[in-house]
């Protein structure tokens, strides 16, 4: 556990300040530990994986960290003659080094994560996905640390699915350590003709640039990238943060952006969306720390 850990360059947008405490525990005995002492301190917990769907504020954030980097083992072992992969994951693998590995082996189901940035651990947290597919059907089991700082297994039937929501009960699981995805075999063809399907959806996102994913979700039935921009949104800035050219649900950091200047500029994004369209925009992302109000 370390004291006063800078969170800076463990966030796509590099920003934000130092935590209470920080840790990287590389086994599932080793996280029930991180989240026993953190439980026995009275600390607040924030789990960070790769930091790509986060804001952190600036300063001094009353929080402990726990970072599941570390946590990144994959086993995978073919089933019913080669028609199945089972792949248990640890929460800390990169979503990329999953999608490559099924490429790879031959298996299909998750061309979703084309182009998603972030950890298996992240990704299951905000039920990630791209134009309605996602990990709904593919996950079938998953580890936890509870409340207690205790391991328990997450069956299928506990999943509860929906649009960029946690499926799991935040009340109980205070981490996930590992998952387990099913995925069928076929050919080689199909799965690269799905990812550039998934490819092309993404061809007007800032990839590349300090953004943290798509800031808000999309309304019922509407798309609030396209909203914003219709508001005139692309390219207004607040210091270092400027909604992004491409596309107006990004907000990049092109300089030296504070992360209140990124959440000053969200806010004023969610202010003309609300008065020119009396839509009331949600956060996608997720925030630690603590922001002033103008
Ligand atoms: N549009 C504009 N201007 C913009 C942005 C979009 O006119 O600045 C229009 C597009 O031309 C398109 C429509 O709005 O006609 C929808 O845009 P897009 O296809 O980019 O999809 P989206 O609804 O904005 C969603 C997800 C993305 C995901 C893409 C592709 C959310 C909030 N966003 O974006 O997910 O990559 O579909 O599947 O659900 C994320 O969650 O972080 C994310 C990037």
């Amino acid at each position: 556990m370390l004291r006063d850990f800078p969170l800076r360059d463990l966030n796509t947008w590099g920003v934000g300040g130092t935590c209470i405490s920080y840790d990287s525990p590389r086994t599932a005995l080793e996280a029930e530990e991180s989240v026993a002492e953190v439980i026995r301190n009275e600390e607040k917990l924030f789990i960070i994986g790769a930091g790509s769907n986060v804001l952190i504020s600036d300063g001094h954030i009353n929080a402990a960290v726990i970072h599941t980097e570390r946590l990144d083992s994959v086993q995978p072992s073919r089933e019913e003659f080669d028609k199945i992969i089972r792949i248990e994951a640890g929460a800390g693998v990169p979503v990329r080094k999953l999608l490559e590995l099924s490429v790879n082996e031959g298996y299909e189901g998750l061309e979703f994560l084309t182009g998603i940035p972030g950890t298996l651990g992240g990704a299951l947290w905000g039920n990630a996905g791209a134009a309605g597919h996602g990990f709904n059907g593919l996950i079938k089991e998953a580890d936890a640390v509870d409340w207690n700082g205790r391991s328990f297994k997450i069956g299928e039937e506990s999943f509860k699915w929906g649009y960029r929501t946690c499926p799991v009960d935040k009340s109980t699981v205070a981490l996930i350590t590992s998952c387990v995805i099913y995925l069928n075999s076929a050919p080689k063809e199909v799965i690269f003709s799905n990812i550039k399907k998934f490819a092309s959806l993404k061809k007007d996102q800032p990839l590349g640039k300090k953004t943290s994913g798509c800031v808000f979700k999309n309304p019922p039935g509407m798309s609030a990238g396209r909203l914003l921009d219709e508001c005139g949104c692309k390219g207004i800035s607040v210091g270092g943060a400027v909604v992004s050219n491409s596309h107006a649900n990004f907000i990049e950091n092109v300089g030296d952006a504070s992360s209140q200047d990124i959440y000053e500029l969200c806010e004023l994004c969610r202010e003309i969306v609300l008065k020119l369209c009396g839509v009331e925009l949600e956060y996608e992302i997720n925030f630690l720390g603590t922001f002033k109000k103008n």
